[in-house]
């Protein structure tokens, strides 16, 4: 079989790794990949926004199965381009993928159906927002509608710090049309948990829990970023929440999309927080999370691409995903800066002894040498029977790679580990 998988990061380096292990598969094409998994798949350089370049690629290498990971492509209907050729996919069409592409819409969606998550209030108007936050409990989260790379929730700590971000996102358009409505939302407290899922529209069967670490500095001090780690599973997410979200939470936002016309089909996330009085929606990513998937793919015993498979013929429920009992931690090397500026171009080294523990997410080749070439720029991961072992393991792992401006936080996991004592 002829794979492809739309997307470049450490994300699709772990999905492709995972892909690989089927003995059917006998080509994997990243588009555009990048040049640190260039062993693991035919990198080709086609933008994951180009629809049309993909499409046409597709079409002309006689692919047989396509893999949609990032939400741009999905939310402008990249599977709706590929299946119309008769190529089957993996991930949403446009109008479920709009779970993620438009924060209006899920609020909306979890109102309608009864889904716990923030109040909330929906603005068009910059004046009336404005005024909303004179008197709205602070902090607020102000939050863009559309998407906005990661960036376009504010945790307001201040009426000013409210204020400023509506005009920087209603009125001088920092993310564009993404900012033409905004939800203000409570803002809530509690251990988040991401719990990444399969869903056919039928059935929705949960991956193992995970934790991210989105600031950018140790002690959750810093900018947000994309994620600088991840462990798995997540101890805050015991069994009695798990039962708990399934009820309130996954079934009945799968449902939802279904009455909506909208069944999902592909990879459902939810960005959860345990309140003192339930879990809550705090977001849906259309898509697998990053660098969540760089511990729960290697976890998972089942073989990836039948699963993915069963989820197009909408035959989950007759398909076991099983999980591995131990665990697995991911920490991000990234290049010193991130997400503010930094410089790329250095040349990296990853040992031959850790090669199958590290995915890359950020690398290009430059006269023939691997270089950095991103904020983020590998996720060294390990998995082990337990979390300290795992932890331990996969700073290992980064003491066995090398770039000139390397940077990781040294407490992946700590938060974790606290919750475990
Ligand atoms: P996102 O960029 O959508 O992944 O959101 C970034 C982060 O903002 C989340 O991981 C949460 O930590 C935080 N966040 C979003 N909404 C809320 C909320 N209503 N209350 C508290 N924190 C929030
Ligand atoms: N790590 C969070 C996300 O992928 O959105």
């Amino acid at each position: 079989m002829k794979i492809l998988v739309v997307g470049g990061g450490g994300r699709e380096h772990a999905i492709i790794k995972k892909i690989k292990e089927n003995p059917s598969v006998d080509a994997i094409y990243a588009l555009p990949g990048n040049a640190g998994m260039a062993e693991d798949a035919d990198c080709v350089n086609i933008s994951a926004s180009d629809l049309d370049g993909i499409v046409s690629f597709a079409k002309g290498h006689g692919v047989d199965y396509a893999v949609v990971a990032p939400d741009n492509p999905l939310v402008d209907g990249c599977v709706d381009r590929l299946e119309a050729e008769g190529i089957p996919c993996f991930g949403p069409r446009a109008n479920a993928a709009i779970i993620e592409g438009s924060k209006v819409f899920s609020k909306n969606l979890m109102k309608k159906y009864g889904i716990p998550t923030a109040a909330y209030e929906v603005f068009t108007d910059a004046r009336k927002a404005l005024e909303y936050v004179k008197t709205c409990p602070i902090p607020t989260v102000v939050k863009a509608d559309g998407l906005a790379l990661g960036k376009g929730v504010i945790i307001a700590e201040t009426r000013k710090d409210a204020e400023d971000a509506i005009v920087s996102i209603m009125e001088d358009k920092k993310f564009g049309a993404s900012g033409n409505s905004i939800v203000i939302e409570e803002f809530l407290e509690g251990p988040e948990v991401s719990v990444l899922s399969f869903t056919d529209g039928k059935v929705v069967v949960p991956m193992v829990s995970s934790m991210d670490h989105k600031r950018a500095l140790d002690g959750d001090k810093g900018l947000n970023t994309g994620g600088m780690g991840t462990i798995a599973p997540n101890p805050y997410y015991t069994e009695e929440i798990a039962e708990r979200c399934m009820k309130e939470i996954f079934i009945p936002t799968m449902d939802a999309m279904n009455k909506e016309n909208r069944t999902f089909k592909g990879c459902l996330y939810f960005g959860l927080m345990l309140c003192k009085d339930g879990p809550k929606v705090i977001e849906y990513n259309c898509r697998f999370g990053d660098p969540e998937t760089q511990v729960v793919l290697p976890l998972l015993k089942s073989d990836l691409l039948t699963v993915m498979q069963a989820v197009t013929d909408e035959r989950l429920a007759e398909t076991p995903v099983e999980f591995s009992d131990g665990a697995a931690c991911c920490v991000v090397v990234a290049s010193e800066g991130y997400p503010g500026s930094y410089e790329k171009g250095k040349p990296l080294v990853i040992e031959d002894e850790v090669k199958d523990k590290v995915f890359v997410a950020g690398a290009a080749f430059r006269n023939g040498i691997l270089v950095t070439n991103g904020g983020r720029v590998l996720g060294c991961t390990a998995t082990a029977e337990d979390l300290p072992s795992a932890i331990e393991a996969a700073y290992k792992v980064v003491e066995k790679v090398h770039f000139e401006n390397a940077y990781c936080r040294k407490d992946i996991g700590a938060k974790a580990l606290k919750a475990l004592r």
